[in-house]
């Protein structure tokens, strides 16, 4: 991992030794419009130290990261933001992947899966605020951290302001810049945030972003601009002030680390306190951990379980409070898919489910209900844009801790609760003393084991007057002039909600059970949180009040889209009501009841009128139809080939390219000549083939080799056709720093006889690439370290090699340059549906060391009114080897036999739901192997409005 104490030390030398010198350029002027508080025409975003403000309107910005570029499938981007949408998140941190559009110097890509303009087409129907991050570093655990593999061979560190470097970046920035520039809000689009750079806390070269802003600004970017600093707000510089800083500096927390086979630690890397960087801005928290990566193969249900309820409840609430945030950024709302050649192999594998609160295969799970009970919490109620520290409501057990911040314009207050020791377990009660704008109010709160709860008094709900409520709200609305609220509490725990009335109203429990008393203008209800209660209070001098009580379990059946509260169904993607007729479109996976608060008397689901019936709830109530069963057909018919002719001494290379290059942009220097890094002859991406020619002297006995591969990858070799074996491949590792020596040795023993003195020999190596590393310390050592052969040599003969060497070919532009290396196979197109097979064998799938492809095709006809995520599982199996997964030409993943992931999602799209799907595999075993079975295999059924 980066975050090392290592490389933390390495890290404070390195900045100690840069000591800024002078400022290359003066820092641009801040635009009108992105400084605090103007009367810029509208539309315009605006922010002060509280909020940042859209047409003058504040917004407590809840936004959950989503990689676009991690789903190959524009149709199911409208999937996933609408689940994003619906948890209530009011935003999305969008990265933009420079390597992935751009496959060589100027050459770029906007169609299909990297379509950008639709994503931020399809945000802004989804009214969802954009932060928009472009990097050029965006880090993220993909090759390269985004840069294009390209730009190791460029002279000039990169995120610098070396002038190769420059002219590289600027590339990617007078690409991007106007197409975000275009989507802004200020002109009608909906990116309201500008973020500069990535973590720019090594190496820093305030030169390098204060040009990224000012290229920002030409190219009409003139919403406010933001950074997101590592790691926590000690580390400098902080892009608070001076050259390159930002008009909105946030910081990263990851309190709970990546060890997610430790689930019950808490907080390892502190408290994951949102600090404030600047007073003239809101306080940002621009990633916050909402998930982990599996740095330790625990598989990513451990990463959830690490970042779970427990952990949102305690840290994010706390957030809110603490540090006044206004402005957060969940990193990952949904993290999807490294298919093709995206991860950057130190990290992660194929899955990039992150542990999020939507899992890869797009299913909603806990975290995804503890986000909607906060989400709708943060966006629902309009003061917590704008608070300040304020005393809290005494406890009288200092086992219960209170923090308070309060709206100094119209008094709502806002108390956290609390244990002082964030890591206790403990079940710790209290009396706490509101002291209200109307009275004073002693009431019982309690904590259960590792929780924390947001309460609100003084506050004006709707129509309403809450003084102060032991329940935490979860959202209310107003139809047709009543107000709905649900508020909700620990199973089985008692509460109290005191509102404020001019007289005596009418109070009736409809459902459920709750006390309700009236004394000088307080109506206390009391009751335990069990079920759902539901209460209807009218008169009083206030308009009528639908008020329901729930447990955490009860809150999360509600959904409050669009503005309209629904209880019921697996997902509600959009409600709208239109005279007296609701339409809904939602997902079950049963059948179930729909309950719509609004007036209305018409209910539509995905577009049928539902029978319905009027309850005394004033909602319209209804059974939503599950789902119909779906069946898959099994993988039948396989048929393969052999894929390693390039192994074969009489293997006709005379089209590859020749390998005899003398000098390398890399900082890390070849121990042997000819250069055989695979970057440097243009072959970014997957396997690469190199063929060695000697004439062999008679003195032979070893080839010794040394590859690069990043971690996790291996490389084979053989002579004369001869499998000499297999060897792991090396990676740069920080504690080798700077340059690792002997990487990823391999010492080959030469059979005797498989050599004749004066004739010619061939070797053939086969070198897998997993990968481009990241550049996180900003200093070249780690995205510039090369992949395939770093030294080849002959011990004690005196034969001369020459070599020539082969990867990826062609030009696929629907799927990209990271979706196909140079295995025989993939520059033949056997991946590809259109490839004729007939002549292959039928499967064995017994393989011996080398290349063995296989290909099968499968029809689905699932239903159009359904949604089934569908994985293609591996079962069984023996030996060393792994599997590139191809479906329709798709690069899907990497099975390792051994490794910790065994299914991989077919998002739809790159899946033919109804259709003929082409599967094929390139199977690259180590050693004699039998490969594991393969079968699709439905992850739910859901009938859906996708
Ligand atoms: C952050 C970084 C992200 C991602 C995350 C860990 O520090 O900005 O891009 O790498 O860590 O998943």
């Amino acid at each position: 991992m980066r975050r090392t104490a290592a490389l933390l030390s390495a890290l404070l030398v390195s900045l100690s030794l840069l000591a800024a010198p002078a400022t290359a350029q003066p820092p641009a002027q801040p635009p009108a419009q992105a400084s605090a508080q103007t009367s810029a025409p509208s539309p315009r975003v605006t922010y002060d130290r509280h909020s940042v403000s859209v047409d003058g309107r504040r917004v407590l910005l809840w936004a959950g990261e989503f990689h676009y570029f991690r789903l190959p499938s524009p149709e199911l981007w409208r999937d996933v933001l609408e689940k994003i949408k619906a948890a209530g998140f009011n935003g999305v941190s969008l990265y933009f992947h420079w390597g992935y559009h751009s496959p060589a110097p100027g050459r770029y890509d906007f169609t299909g899966v990297r379509d950008v303009d639709r994503l931020l087409r399809l945000t802004k129907e989804l009214g969802l605020h954009v932060v928009a991050r472009p990097g050029p570093y965006i880090n993220a655990e993909t090759t390269g951290g985004g840069l294009p593999a390209w730009l190791k061979n460029v002279p000039g560190r990169a995120r610098s302001s070396d002038p190769g470097y420059t002219r590289a970046y600027r590339e990617w920035l007078d690409r991007i810049n106007p197409v975000i520039a275009r989507h802004q809000h200020t002109r009608g689009g909906s990116v309201i945030l500008y973020n500069a750079e990535n973590e720019y806390a090594a190496n820093t070269d305030p030169a390098y972003m204060e040009d990224i802003k000012k290229r920002a600004r030409a190219a009409g970017i003139d919403v406010p601009i933001t950074h997101n600093q590592c790691c926590d707000a000690s580390w400098t510089p902080k892009w608070a002030e001076g050259e390159g800083a930002v008009d909105i500096p946030g910081v990263d927390d990851y309190p709970q680390g990546f060890n997610c086979r430790e689930t019950d630690v808490w907080g390892v890397w502190g408290p994951g306190l949102t600090e404030r960087l600047s007073e003239k801005a809101p306080a940002y928290a621009a990633e916050y951990q909402a998930g982990a990566i599996d740095q330790q193969n625990a598989g990513y249900d451990k990463c959830r379980e690490l970042t779970g309820p427990a952990f949102m409840k305690v840290y994010y609430k706390s957030n809110l409070v603490a540090s006044g945030a206004t402005m957060f950024g969940y990193y990952m709302a949904f993290g999807g898919t490294n298919w093709g050649r995206l991860a950057q192999p130190n990290d992660v594998y194929t899955s990039y489910d992150y542990g999020a609160p939507i899992t890869e295969n797009r299913q909603l799970t806990a975290k995804y209900d503890e986000f909607r009970r906060q989400g709708y919490l943060a966006t629902t109620v309009a003061p917590l844009t704008r608070t300040d520290p304020a005393t809290a409501p005494a406890s009288d057990d200092a086992a219960v801790h209170t923090e308070s911040r309060a709206n100094p314009d119209d008094g709502t207050r806002i108390t956290l609760v609390r244990h002082p020791d964030r890591t206790t377990n403990a079940d710790a009660s209290a009396n706490v003393t509101w002291k209200t704008a109307t009275g004073t109010h002693t009431l019982p709160v309690r904590l259960k084991g590792r929780d924390a709860k947001l309460l609100l008094s003084d506050y004006a709900m709707g129509g309403q007057r809450l003084a102060v409520s032991t329940s935490e709200l979860l959202t209310h609305t107003r139809p047709g002039g009543r107000d709905v609220a649900v508020l909700y509490g620990t199973e089985g725990v008692p509460g109290t909600t005191i509102l404020r009335y001019a007289s005596a109203p009418t109070v009736k429990v409809l459902e459920g059970e709750a006390r309700a008393s009236y004394a000088g203008g307080d109506l206390r209800l009391d009751y335990t949180h069990r079920g759902l209660t539901r209460v209807r209070i009218t008169g009083g001098g206030r308009p009528p009040l639908l008020l329901m009580l729930g447990t955490e379990a009860e809150a999360a059946r509600f959904w409050r889209v669009d503005g309209t509260l629904v209880r019921g169904t697996d997902l509600v993607r959009s409600a709208r009501t239109a005279g007296t007729t609701a339409d809904l479109r939602a997902d079950t996976a049963k059948a179930g009841p729909v309950e719509v608060f609004a007036p209305v008397r018409r209910l539509r689901l995905n577009g049928r009128t539902l029978p319905a019936r009027a309850t005394p709830s004033g909602s319209l109530l209804a059974t939503a139809p599950g789902p119909r069963p779906v069946r898959l057909p099994g993988l039948k018919g396989w048929r393969m080939a052999a894929g390693a002719p390039e192994a074969d001494p009489a293997f006709d290379d005379s089209g590859w390219t020749v390998a005899d290059r003398t000098t390398t942009v890399s900082p890390h220097k070849p121990k042997t000549l000819p250069v055989l890094y695979a970057d440097d002859y243009g072959y970014h991406h997957g396997h690469v083939w190199y063929r060695g020619r000697f004439t062999a002297t008679g003195d032979e006995t070893t080839v010794k080799l040394n590859a690069i591969t990043g971690r996790g990858g291996v490389y084979q070799v053989w002579l004369n056709g001869r499998p000499l074996g297999s060897a792991a491949g090396g990676e740069q590792k920080d504690a080798d720093a700077p340059v690792n020596p002997d990487p990823g040795p391999g010492t080959f023993t030469i059979p005797s006889g498989l050599l004749e003195k004066g004739k010619e020999a061939v070797l053939s190596v086969l070198v897998e690439n997993m990968g481009h590393n990241d550049d996180w310390t900003a200093d070249d050592l780690r995205h510039k370290q090369p992949r395939g052969l770093v030294a080849a040599a002959l011990p004690g003969s005196a034969a001369a090699l020459t070599w020539r060497i082969q990867g990826a070919r062609g030009d696929d532009r629907a799927r990209g340059p990271l979706n196909t290396g140079g295995l025989h196979g993939e520059r033949a197109g056997w991946h590809l549906p259109g490839h004729a097979d007939r002549s292959w064998g039928r499967a064995s799938w017994r393989v011996e060391p080398g290349v063995t492809w296989y290909r099968t095709t499968a029809g689905l006809n699932l239903p159009k009114d359904h949604d089934v995520p569908v994985v293609l599982r591996v079962r069984g199996g023996t030996g060393k080897y792994r599997a590139l997964l191809f479906v329709n030409g798709w690069n899907m993943g990497e099975y390792v036999a051994g490794g910790v992931q065994r299914d991989f999602t077919l998002p739809a799209g790159v899946l033919r739901e109804r259709g003929r799907n082409t599967l094929a595999l390139a199977v690259v075993a180590q050693e004699p192997a039998t490969v594991g079975s393969l079968s699709l295999e439905p992850v739910a059924v859901h009938r859906a409005a996708r």
